[in-house]
């Protein structure tokens, strides 16, 4: 069979800010990040904050925070080149071609506007609905997130609804037009364990029936493991791993991705405790320019040799691993 084109390609993307000081150098938030989303495919972004997860989703709909920049690299829509498109050309793509949610609803929800309003507004705009299609169209949107009484609840005000139930209208909202990936930025950081997996579950359904592509950030490997095919490890603005989520759960390579791992309270070895092993915080952005940024951290440092640029080994078909245990230095 033939391989799929992906939906989205992120080739070598890097995201600076400028210099805090005059003289200073830039600050490099996103560095070299790689990474595609197939059709029908869940791709995970896992990394502590500050690793530059929202950046690179962020990135894909061309909104960094001022005066945040993409300073390198290529992101492709299908065959569209996202960094060649016009301004109003990209106001399209938002929320229409791609769509994204976020931990908080009211980050997309309108306060003074009843949730089907805003559903069918989307309806009108993407797809050229009329008004009473764009409505009914609304109401089914909320129905296939699974919304009881989605006529009565239409016509509802986001603050009349609970945390969960917001959480599942932003969903609608953001599938209402159709979307060919989803960047789903923490969606589900600020629930409660249950609502969590019922938000996850409801995702996978409607992947399985768009068929569109998902990416999923998430600072939580055990979010990770539930919901994605593949899995992207990020530690202070570069992939330090990447495999499908069964390899890396399976064979973590990285000593970052082991420590990750070894803080789920599941996965933990015996008698561990939480987030023992990886002590310290990351870098500041920008604080560790040459050389493997997790050195500061790292139980397996290598001295001389981890300051050397970082080279990438495939493990398999796969298994990436930018980390100097694997390259020749380490031979
Ligand atoms: N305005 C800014 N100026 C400089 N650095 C910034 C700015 N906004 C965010 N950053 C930095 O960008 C890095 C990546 O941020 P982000 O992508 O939000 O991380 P994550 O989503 O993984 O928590 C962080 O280290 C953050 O400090
Ligand atoms: S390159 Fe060195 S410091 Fe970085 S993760 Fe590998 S062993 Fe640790
Ligand atoms: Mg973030």
């Amino acid at each position: 069979m033939p391989i799929p084109e992906p939906l989205l390609r992120i080739e070598n993307l890097t995201i600076a800010f400028p210099p805090a000081r005059r003289g200073g150098d830039e600050v490099r938030v996103v560095d070299g990040v790689t990474l595609s989303i197939g059709s029908g495919e869940t791709v995970g972004v896992v990394g502590e904050s500050g690793s530059g997860k929202s950046m690179t989703a962020l990135s894909v709909l061309r909104l960094l925070p001022e005066p945040g920049r993409i300073t390198g690299g290529t992101l492709h829509l299908g065959d569209t080149d996202l960094l060649a498109l016009t301004e109003k050309q990209m106001r399209g793509v938002r929320g229409g071609r791609v769509a994204m949610i976020f931990q908080d609803p009211m980050t997309s929800l309108n306060p003074v506007f009843t949730v089907g309003d805003q559903i069918a507004e989307s309806v009108r705009l993407h797809r050229g609905l009329g008004r009473k299609e764009s409505w009914d169209e609304a109401v089914q949107a909320l129905r296939r997130v699974h919304i009881a009484l989605p006529e009565r609840r239409a016509s509802q005000y986001p603050h009349e609804l609970s945390g969960g139930m917001r959480q599942r209208v932003m969903i609608a909202l953001a599938l209402a037009s159709q979307p060919q990936v989803l960047l789903a930025d923490e969606p589900t950081t600020a629930l409660d364990v249950t609502v969590q997996a019922q938000i996850l579950a409801l995702l996978d359904e409607l992947k399985r029936e768009t068929g569109m592509g998902i990416l999923l950030i998430t600072h939580d490997l055990g979010v990770v493991a539930e919901t994605c095919d593949r899995v992207l490890v990020m530690y202070s603005g570069q992939v330090m791993e990447s495999a499908d989520a069964r390899t890396l759960f399976a064979m973590p390579s990285h000593p970052y991705t082991q420590g990750l791992l070894a803080s789920l309270p599941e996965m933990a070895p015996e008698g561990a405790t939480r987030l023992s092993f990886i002590a310290g915080q990351p870098p500041t952005s920008g604080a560790i320019t040459d050389g493997c940024p997790f050195r500061t951290r790292c139980p397996k440092y290598l001295p001389g040799i981890c300051e050397r640029p970082l080279p990438t080994t495939r493990l398999s078909d796969s298994h990436l691993v930018r980390c100097h245990l694997y390259g020749e230095a380490a031979l």
